[in-house]
């Protein structure tokens, strides 16, 4: 990965203002009944606590791959994966978008290139996710 650095600050930039997973989540809910029907019985703080720390593996990783990053990469695709959840890859479209309109909403300083550098990222963690690569 190129540079990701602009990518992790309007993370952090996104994470510091309240309500910006909040916002995520109910776009993502509202996005697919299938989706939402997953979360039914989900305890929402301790989910956004989880996929807060997720997202920020995958920037890491992305960033400089270390051990410990791909050991959670690794965990988190196989209880996402076909022998888990099962997540299917048109999900996975959908989740982009919707923390894409998030990150829009929510970092002061979004632009057309930071748009760029996300969908880029994003691809590259979802294909991580989706047992694409070699890790
Ligand atoms: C790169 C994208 C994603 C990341 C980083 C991520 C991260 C996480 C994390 C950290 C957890 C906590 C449990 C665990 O460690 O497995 C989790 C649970 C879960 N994720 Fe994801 N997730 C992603 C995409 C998705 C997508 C696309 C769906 C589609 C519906 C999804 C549905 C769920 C569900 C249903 C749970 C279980 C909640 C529960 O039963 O407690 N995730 N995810």
């Amino acid at each position: 990965m190129t540079n990701i650095k602009p990518v992790i600050n309007s993370y952090l930039h996104c994470l510091e203002k309240e309500g910006f997973l909040d916002r995520f989540y109910e776009l993502f809910l509202t996005a697919d009944e299938r989706i939402s029907d997953m979360f039914l019985l989900v305890d929402f703080d301790k989910q956004k606590e989880l996929l807060r720390k997720g997202i920020m593996t995958i920037l890491t990783y992305l960033d400089h791959e270390s051990l410990a990053g791909k050991i959670t990469i690794k965990r988190l695709r196989e209880t996402h994966g076909s022998r888990g959840m099962n997540i299917l890859p048109e999900y996975y479209e959908i989740w982009k978008s919707c923390l894409i309109q998030a990150v829009e909403e929510y970092d002061h300083e979004f632009s057309d290139e930071i748009k760029a550098g996300w969908q880029k990222v994003l691809n590259e963690g979802v294909s991580l996710m989706l047992e694409k690569t070699g890790i």
